[in-house]
């Protein structure tokens, strides 16, 4: 069982947890995450390790609640458990000394993108980050990315905070005045990523994305997480989450995301048991 240590709301819908997890804190790097079941009838999920604490032996999960499973956790309260949480999961991030790393996050994006930004700046880089979402209430992380960032750009679909407008724009504007770039790393929705990697490609400029197809074991032996990358299959879990977004079928990705989606709709008739997915 993991203890929720500390839950906090950073916005509508948008959950905070720290949970206790002595082993997976001790391992695990930016870029990896877990899969986790709330309970005994409880579909596996994967959440990326927005943040670890070796010496409390705790890690951060951030989540959005878009589904069942996702809104079954924000009702958990601190002291309640999880029942298995598994990982670290998948590939580290490439961290090394690349010059201008350009980080961008939107939406819900923002968590996974932020250790990653992190450890970018505590390996020499200069880092300016994007981040963005589509208004003022549902941005997140803005304190700590700033911290970890030369300069941080914020957008916003309605204008409310920062510039109106997407997180490509003040990256295309980076660009056309001519700011080296060495490195861009893009998470969020799919189609923001999609777009981030049409911006780069004409400029050459190395782009690295972190994938979220439908995960069920994170192992490789399910092959539920297949991406298309390179116009080879790839397991997501095993060989990502991050690949070259230059290589990534991007369209194929968003298909097979909504291959589940009228399952996904049974459930509210599961008596909130969420056992439709078995
Ligand atoms: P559902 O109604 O069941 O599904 C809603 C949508 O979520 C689906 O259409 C599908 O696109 C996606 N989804 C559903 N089940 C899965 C699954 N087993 N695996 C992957 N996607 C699924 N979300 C966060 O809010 N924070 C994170 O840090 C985060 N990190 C992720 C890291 C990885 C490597 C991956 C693959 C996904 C991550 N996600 C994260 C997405 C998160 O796993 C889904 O939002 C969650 O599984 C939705 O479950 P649900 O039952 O609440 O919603
Ligand atoms: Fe099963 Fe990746 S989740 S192979
Ligand atoms: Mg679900």
């Amino acid at each position: 069982m993991y203890k929720i240590i500390q839950k906090s709301e950073l916005s509508p819908g948008v959950k905070l947890y720290v949970i206790d997890a002595p082993l997976i804190a001790r391992k695990c790097l930016p870029g990896q995450f877990v899969i986790l079941r709330i309970d005994e009838d409880g579909e596996r999920i994967p959440l990326t390790i927005a943040d670890f604490d070796r010496a409390l032996g705790s890690i951060t999960l951030i989540f959005q609640e878009v589904g069942h499973t996702t809104r079954q956790m924000g009702q958990l309260a601190e002291g309640d458990s999880l029942l298995d949480l598994a990982g670290p999961l998948g590939k580290a991030s490439h961290i090394e000394k690349f010059g201008t790393v350009v980080c961008i996050g939107g939406g819900i994006g923002v968590a996974p993108v932020y250790p990653i930004a992190r450890a970018y700046k505590q390996a020499g880089n200069k880092v300016i980050s994007i981040i963005g979402a589509r208004n003022a209430d549902l941005l997140i992380l803005e304190k700590e990315m700033a911290a970890v960032s030369d300069t941080l750009y914020i957008t916003t679909d309605d204008g409310s905070k920062g510039c109106k407008g997407l997180v490509i724009d003040p990256l295309q504007q980076m660009i056309a005045a001519g700011e080296k770039i060495d490195v861009v790393m893009a998470i969020g929705p799919v189609i923001m990523m999609r777009s981030v990697a049409e911006v780069t490609r004409p400029h050459g400029i190395h782009t690295i994305v972190s994938l979220n197809p439908i995960m069920v074991d994170g192992t490789g032996m399910c092959g539920g997480c297949r991406v298309n990358v390179a116009e080879k299959n790839k397991f997501a879990c095993v060989d990502g989450p991050e690949f070259n977004a230059h290589e990534v079928d991007f369209a194929s990705l968003m298909t097979r995301q909504r291959m589940y989606q009228d399952y996904e709709k049974l459930e509210k008739g599961c008596g909130g048991r969420g056992s439709c997915h078995r």
